[in-house]
Order: structure tokens, then sequence, then C-alpha cells
């Protein structure tokens, strides 16, 4: 399986649904109806300082009446939808939601064909992932977001560029992994820009540690990679301690630091985006399942 390499695919433009998810409205602290609609498991604007219960992460840990009482990396906020993601889910997800059910699924079938399918978790409002999948034409993407407007906005880009080669799990992606995703079978994961759960008390949400990144290697083909992103440097650390102690996963990396140079095919995103504004760096890994 090879590392797609797409020149040219990295001078995305932000695509944010109109009105409640510009990154300008995000960043310029809006209104509680504006902030509900952003696909983040946690405030990031507090940046590392501890003010107190970080909004809607504990209440996370309860039992949850879809995701049950297992510790989760996000927490599924209400958020206003558009008119437009609103159509768009009815109209499309029909088609390009597939339903999670606890048994592995076919690719072939999915997709009608068979390429190399590359998994995303967390793809937040999707601008980023409708513009992979399109710059990758011969490759199969599946995206794992568990908030309903960034299903919806990328539903609604899926319609506007007619997107054939992307499907969506509105679900967990862990659970996703466990039950739907053959193991050996990913010629790639992308992660990007994971919710950083600053707090110490909240790293136990990071989704980036030991046994979830060996649970992956497993799904990923010999060869097959994962590229994770993060705007955060403390879990930019995490991350390349996790990935370097994994024995099945190879650095592709030949820089000093470790860390990659972006890949051509990854546009910004919309929450490096934002970090970028807050002054943060942004740290790429790309890492490889040996071949044996
Ligand atoms: C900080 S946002 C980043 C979104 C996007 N990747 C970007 O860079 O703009 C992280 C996203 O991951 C999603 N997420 C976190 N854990 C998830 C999981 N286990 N399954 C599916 N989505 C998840 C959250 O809902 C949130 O939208």
């Amino acid at each position: 399986m090879s590392h797609p390499q797409h020149p040219g695919a990295d001078e995305a433009s932000e695509s944010p649904e109109a009105g409640a998810t510009s990154p300008e409205a995000l960043t310029n602290a809006s209104t509680r109806a504006d902030r509900a609609a952003e696909p983040v498991a946690e405030d990031r604007s507090n940046d590392g300082v501890d003010e107190g219960e970080e909004d809607g992460a504990d209440a996370g840990a309860e039992r949850h009446p879809k995701y049950g009482a297992r510790i989760r990396s996000f927490v599924v906020r209400p958020g206003r939808m558009g008119t437009g993601q609103v159509r768009a889910l009815a109209e499309l997800g029909p088609t390009y939601i597939l339903p999670f059910q606890p048994a592995p699924m076919d690719y072939a079938a999915v997709f009608g064909r068979q390429a190399p399918v590359v998994l995303e978790i967390g793809f937040g409002m999707g601008a980023a992932t409708a513009q992979i999948a399109q710059s990758l034409p011969d490759h199969d993407f599946i995206g794992c977001e568990v908030h309903e407007p960034g299903v919806g906005a990328l539903l609604k880009l899926i319609g506007e560029h007619q997107i054939s080669n992307l499907r969506i799990f509105q679900h967990d992606a862990v659970e996703v992994l466990d039950s739907m995703i053959p193991p050996g079978s990913l010629a790639g994961v992308h992660i990007y820009f994971p919710d950083p759960w600053h707090k110490k008390r909240h790293h136990k949400r990071r989704l980036v540690q030991p046994p979830f990144i060996a649970k992956l290697v497993t799904h990923l083909a010999p060869g097959g990679y994962l590229h994770l992103a993060t705007d955060w440097e403390p879990y930019a650390q995490q991350m390349l301690e996790v990935l370097s102690a994994d024995p099945d996963l190879i650095n592709t990396s030949s820089r000093a630091d470790g860390y990659a140079d972006k890949p051509s095919y990854r546009p910004q995103t919309k929450f490096e985006h934002r970090g970028l504004k807050l002054g943060h760096g942004v740290w790429d890994l790309v890492f490889r399942r040996r071949e044996r």
C-alpha cells in the first residue's frame, strides 16, 4: 500500500458552513449558539490554564445512551444545524452514512470497487476530508465523526462536489474499529488535530495512547501508514513517544526531531487554522506498519 503523495492538495482553503462555523466567528469568542455548532469536545480557548471544569468534559464520562459508560475521546454536544446541513443529512445521509453494526464491513460492496481504504477519525466539519478524497480519487475514504453538524457539513460537500470515494460513520470510531474494520485492511489512518484534553485529569480521554495505537496498527495493512497532526505540543510529544514505542511501527521521518514535514495531500484543517491563529505550532507524524 502506498502512502498518498499528491502534489497540489495542500493549498486548502477553509470552506466553513455559512454563518455558525467560520474560524473568525469562533476565534472571536462567538455566541454560545455559535460555539455549540463547533465540533469540539473541550474548550480549547484556555490552552492549558486550569480554570475549573472544562465545559461538558466530565459529563461525557457518564453513561451515554448510545455509547455506554466507557471513557470516551469526545463529548457529544448539541449543535445548531444549518439548513444546507439538514437537507444534506436527509437527502444524502441514506447513501453516504454507513449504519453501525457489529460485523466486519465489505469495502468492495460499499464502494463498488477494490481500492486502498483510508480511515479518518474525527473529521470535524469535513472540509479537509472532502478535499483529500477529491485529490486522491484512487483511494476510498471512511470518515468517523460523532458531531452531527459536522456530518451534515461533509455530506453537503459530498453533494456539491459529487464525491464518490467517501463514506461516513456517525459513530464512535473506537467502536467502528473494534466491530467493523477488518484486521490488516487499511492503507492508512488519519487523525488530524484530535481533542488534546489539556488537563491532566482528562488525559485519559486522549485518543493517542498505547492500547488504542496497538489496536489501530492491527487494522493497518503491512506497510500501511498512520498520519497524525496536532497543534498542542505536549500532545505531539505524547504522540511521538507512543508511536515510537510501538514495535510494529516505523517512523518515516528522517528529521532529527522525529516529526514529519506536512505531507502534500493534507490541507490545513479548521482546527489547525484556529490553532495557528492562537499562535500554536503544528506537528505532523507519519509512521508505517512494518511489512513483516
Ligand atoms: C478538535 S476536533 C478536530 C476536527 C478536525 N479533524 C479538524 O482538524 O478540524 C476533533 C473531532 O474529533 C471528533 N472525535 C473525537 N473522538 C472521536 C471518536 N472516538 N469517534 C469519532 N469522532 C471523534 C470530535 O467530535 C471532534 O469533532
